[in-house]
């Protein structure tokens, strides 16, 4: 089944800040997705539960580490999330539980509650749910969101494109 009449499937990423995990997030799961061709099927943004750095660019650490994987955060603006987005977007995948609770604050009448999940809940390894905030941390750390972020967004795509009755593409799985 295609979905070519059908509205893009609107996907959002959130985390605190939206300077490090999400828009990493956004920016390797738009990849995956024009890498597939697929790009007319998704609407990808992502937003910060927070205020703190809206109209910043992402964080130089993330940036240069998505860079050299081939994943380009320069045009990134962050911004905070809003009780619109709960209605827009079809899913929400937010990257730690703080993240959770304060969307889930948001929507203070619990309509969009089905929308929200875990990013990390489709990681096809075992952890505990939560993509770890790298910001205080070292260098090391946004190497470690990145591997988290790749592999879990690859399962992501995956599943939703099974969800959505989307061609299975080749090359998607590992
Ligand atoms: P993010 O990382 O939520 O992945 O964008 C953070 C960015 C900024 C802060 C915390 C986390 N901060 O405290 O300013």
């Amino acid at each position: 089944m295609s979905q070519t009449n059908h509205q893009p499937i609107r996907v959002l990423f959130v985390c605190l800040g939206n300077i490090c995990r999400s828009p990493l997030a956004e920016g390797v799961f738009r990849k995956l997705v024009d890498e597939a061709g697929l790009s007319a099927h998704f609407e990808i943004d992502s937003a910060g539960t927070g205020p703190w750095h809206v109209g910043e660019p992402a964080d130089r650490r993330m940036q240069r580490t998505a860079r050299r994987y081939g994943v380009d955060l320069s045009k990134h603006v962050a911004r905070q999330l809003s009780e619109k987005d709960l209605a827009y977007y079809d899913y929400i995948f937010v990257m730690d539980r703080e993240n959770l609770e304060d969307v889930l604050h948001l929507d203070r009448e619990g309509r969009f509650r089905d929308k929200v999940q875990l990013f990390r809940s489709f990681d096809p390894e075992p952890g505990n749910g939560e993509v770890p905030d790298p910001y205080y941390g070292g260098e090391r750390g946004f190497e470690t969101v990145y591997q988290i972020v790749e592999r879990t967004a690859r399962r992501l795509l995956q599943h939703l494109l099974a969800a959505h009755g989307l061609k299975e593409t080749v090359g998607l799985s590992r």
